[in-house]
């Protein structure tokens, strides 16, 4: 047998704590699958004190990772998080110094990816990171290896499983999203800042791993539209489901006439949509591509034991290669040959719009956002005046709330409709504006 693969972690906390007590637990197993045994040489963590709930004794403590890159392992595994600081330099030092680097980072990933994968190509090692999107879902290997002849039109899914936690609960319990949140961070789903999760940019990082992946682009997280779940209201989730959708924060990247669409916005997606029924933590990713046709991956999006299955299997894969027999590079070509990425301009999207606006009850209310759409050209499949709220003569005299849905438009048209009719004077509130993704 080979000698055994010697590991350094750092971090160990919900992802890293996993990764120690699973290796441990199956320390037999994976000698046989691997064919040489996998040890932990070295961790670091900020607290050297802290209790775990997992046995370091073999492992070399360094309160330094960059120290801990630098060592005598075979494989660095960066379970730190954050997209610069010490968890870049000790990625860096790591690759540099000619050692396989295992990431579940996505916040690193997007913003330094391509400038890794060209180190990790200089110095003949891997660069891996299948935890860094949709959890336990090997979405990374299928587009980076099994799908190499395709060429992908469409990539989207539910990326983020604190949001889909949070929109799950707040439609199934009815309780606020505070509430919601706060046992998504309880569970160990949501990111040390939680503002990544609920303000999208955790799907945005994801989104630009899958976007370079799809269409051989370099990664370009500020290139994609943002919009997180904190305007969603349990009446938007309410009033969306009457009318046969549900509401998910998706990402979703296409390749369009105009260059690459990549967007991150919650969506409504129609009830009989399999996408739709993917609740809680459960992340899904479909991929639309010219050869295999259609793919949906699904599975766990976040928590220490899925993460930590796509860690585990990163490393089984480092601890399999062979001289001359390892994986090709990072993005699924060389860093080298990534295009420069074209951004779509989001006013030219194509679809579908569901708008809820909350109007003063006064004569021609109807009669002028009819006008004001049909000066757009934008023809409506429906418009439902809902009358919640209070009973009685206060009810009559409370603004109302007017649901209207959209055939396929251009973006810019309903933006140009949502300011005239905002300027017409009748909204009682800002109008809330929610696209509808078309699932073929
Ligand atoms: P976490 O629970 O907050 O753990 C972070 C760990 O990093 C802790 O052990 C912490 O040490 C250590 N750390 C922080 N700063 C350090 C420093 N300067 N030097 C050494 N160690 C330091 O985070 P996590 O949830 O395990 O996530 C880790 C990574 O996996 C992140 O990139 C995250 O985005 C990614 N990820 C997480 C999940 C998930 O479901 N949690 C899923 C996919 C990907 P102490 O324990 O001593 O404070
Ligand atoms: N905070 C992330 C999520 C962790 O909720 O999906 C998994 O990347």
């Amino acid at each position: 047998m080979q000698k055994p693969l010697k590991l350094g972690i750092a971090g160990l906390g919900t992802v890293g704590a996993e990764l120690v007590r699973i290796l441990h637990a199956k320390n037999n197993e994976l000698a046989e699958r691997c064919g040489r045994a996998i040890a932990v040489s070295g961790v670091s963590a900020r607290d050297q004190n802290k209790e775990r709930g997992v046995n370091l004794a073999s492992a070399e403590w360094f309160s330094d990772p960059v120290a801990l890159a630098s060592s005598d392992i075979d494989v660095y595994v960066e379970l730190i998080g954050g997209e610069g600081g010490v968890a870049l330099e000790s990625v860096r030092a790591a690759l540099t110094g000619g050692r396989h680097v295992v990431t579940a980072n996505k916040a690193l990933l997007a913003r330094h990816g391509v400038e890794l994968a060209k180190i990790a190509e200089a110095n003949g090692v891997l660069l891996n990171y299948e935890a860094a999107v949709a959890g336990g879902i090997p979405v990374i290997k299928t587009m980076r290896e099994s799908l190499t002849g395709n060429n992908v039109t469409r990539v989207y899914g539910i990326m983020n499983g604190t949001c889909n936690y949070i929109l799950t609960r707040m439609e199934d319990d009815e309780i606020s999203f505070e509430k919601c949140l706060a046992d998504a961070q309880r569970l160990g789903y949501a990111e040390a800042d939680p503002a990544f999760d609920i303000e999208g940019n955790d799907t945005a990082h994801k989104l630009a791993l899958l976007t370079a992946l799809s269409f051989g682009s370099e990664i370009a997280a500020d290139e994609i539209y943002l919009e997180g779940i904190t305007k969603i209201t349990t009446e938007d989730i309410r009033a969306a489901k009457d009318l046969g959708y549900r509401i998910k924060l998706l990402g979703v990247a296409q390749k369009t006439d105009s260059g690459i669409e990549s967007r991150v916005h919650p969506t409504m997606v129609p009830l009989s949509s399999p996408i739709a029924n993917i609740g809680g933590v459960t992340n899904a990713v479909v991929i639309e591509a010219d050869i295999v046709g259609e793919l949906m991956m699904t599975g766990p999006g976040a928590g220490g034991a899925a993460t930590a299955s796509a860690v585990l299997g990163d490393i089984a894969d480092i601890a399999k290669s062979r001289p001359g027999h390892q994986h090709g590079p990072a993005f699924g070509r060389p860093a080298a040959l990534l295009d420069t990425y074209k951004r779509a301009k989001m006013r030219k999207h194509l679809g579908g719009y569901f708008i809820r606006l909350t109007v003063f009850d006064k004569t021609g209310v109807m009669a002028a956002i009819a006008t004001r759409m049909s000066e757009q050209d934008i023809s409506l499949e429906s418009i439902v005046q809902r009358r919640d709220g209070p009973r009685g003569d206060a009810r009559d005299k409370a603004p109302q709330t007017i649901i209207l849905i959209t055939h396929e438009t251009h973006e810019e048209a309903i933006k140009l409709a949502l300011e005239a009719i905002e300027a017409d004077g009748y909204l009682a509130a800002e109008a809330q504006m929610i696209r509808i993704e078309d699932m073929g």
